[in-house]
């Protein structure tokens, strides 16, 4: 991301008409039936999960085709080529996978990834995420609300802010023999942000268990903030009282804040944030404030001078 301008390539592997047609049907199906989320018997990417819940919060657009979502990713941990994660991202291990909830919460607790996807009904939320590289898609992500999560643990008086830290397993994972980043990434949300209804704990997409270059098992998904800020294959989330500084932060400080919401009233210092290419469309759309969820998150930043927390 930090060594790369904005790709206008758009990936010629767009899904058949036909086979989208049918994931979409599938997916309809879904919606209508039990209540309850049900693991696949084998938590393995590509199976589908068999209940879903459909989500208020879904746009109506139509979602990038399934193939481009799953081969054009970044994830630094396989490389910085678009399609390394999609290469090389099979060989990390999602089972088992355990994801520990420490610092300022009343219960710290360490839970098996299938537990905490039993926690509530998967809902399915069709999200348009925008990448600062100036690309976007709308993906159909499946998860559970993190408010549920951090409910469950009760975070104590004095938490501020919540961090995301992903496995780093230089085994299995040939990008962290590279400086490009300090590992392990690690990211961050204020307590509010991150208790919003917007923001979710993704398992899955287009209604199969997440492939491995999406970020599996579990991965963090916040729609109205750059892509970058949804850590991927989290092992440890931290709640605490002080800002977290996060793995872009400490690779450029001036090009990466914190809050990093999508405004293309705030250029990247070497390039515009005013346009974006939407993957598989050849003209470039206007981008829009939060990345059209002001309505629902710009309460959170009033009176904040967002020039100045970027
Ligand atoms: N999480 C980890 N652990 N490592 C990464 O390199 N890249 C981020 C984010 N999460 C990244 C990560 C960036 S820059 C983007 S744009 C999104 O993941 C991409 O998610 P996608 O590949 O599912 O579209």
């Amino acid at each position: 991301m930090l060594i790369q301008l904005p790709a206008d390539t758009v990936p010629s592997e767009i899904t058949p008409r036909a086979v989208f047609d049918k994931r979409r049907e599938f997916l309809k199906g879904l919606a209508g039936t039990a209540l309850a989320a049900a693991l696949p018997k084998s938590a393995c990417a590509g199976e589908k999960f068999s209940a879903t819940l459909k989500s208020p919060w879904s746009t109506t657009e139509t979602p990038t085709p399934y193939k481009s979502v799953t081969t054009y990713n970044n994830f630094y941990e396989f490389g910085t080529e678009k399609t390394d994660p999609a290469q090389l991202a099979q060989r990390m291990k999602t089972r088992p996978w355990q994801i520990s909830i420490e610092g300022l919460v009343k219960h710290q607790k360490s839970f098996a990834i299938d537990d905490l996807i039993k926690m509530a009904p998967l809902e399915e939320r069709i999200y348009r995420m925008r990448c600062v590289e100036g690309w976007s898609m709308v993906i159909p992500w499946l998860g559970l609300p993190l408010a549920t999560l951090l409910k469950h643990v009760e975070p104590q008086g004095a938490t501020k802010y919540v961090e995301f830290i992903s496995a780093a397993d230089p085994k299995t994972m040939p990008g962290v023999a590279s400086a490009v980043l300090d590992w392990p990434y690690l990211e961050g949300l204020r307590l509010d942000e991150a208790m919003h209804p917007l923001t979710i704990l993704a398992v899955g997409l287009y209604g199969e268990v997440l492939p491995n270059q999406n970020g599996a098992p579990l991965r963090l998904v916040v729609p109205w903030k750059y892509g970058f800020k949804g850590a991927k294959s989290i092992v440890k989330i931290r709640l605490t009282d002080r800002e977290p500084w996060t793995a872009w932060m400490k690779a450029g400080p001036r090009e990466y804040g914190f809050y990093s919401n999508v405004n293309p009233a705030v250029d990247h210092p070497r390039w515009s944030q005013a346009t974006e290419r939407r993957i598989g469309e050849f003209a470039k759309r206007r981008t829009l404030p939060f990345n059209g969820y002001a309505e629902q998150v710009a309460g959170l930043y009033t009176g904040m001078d967002l020039q100045k927390f970027f």
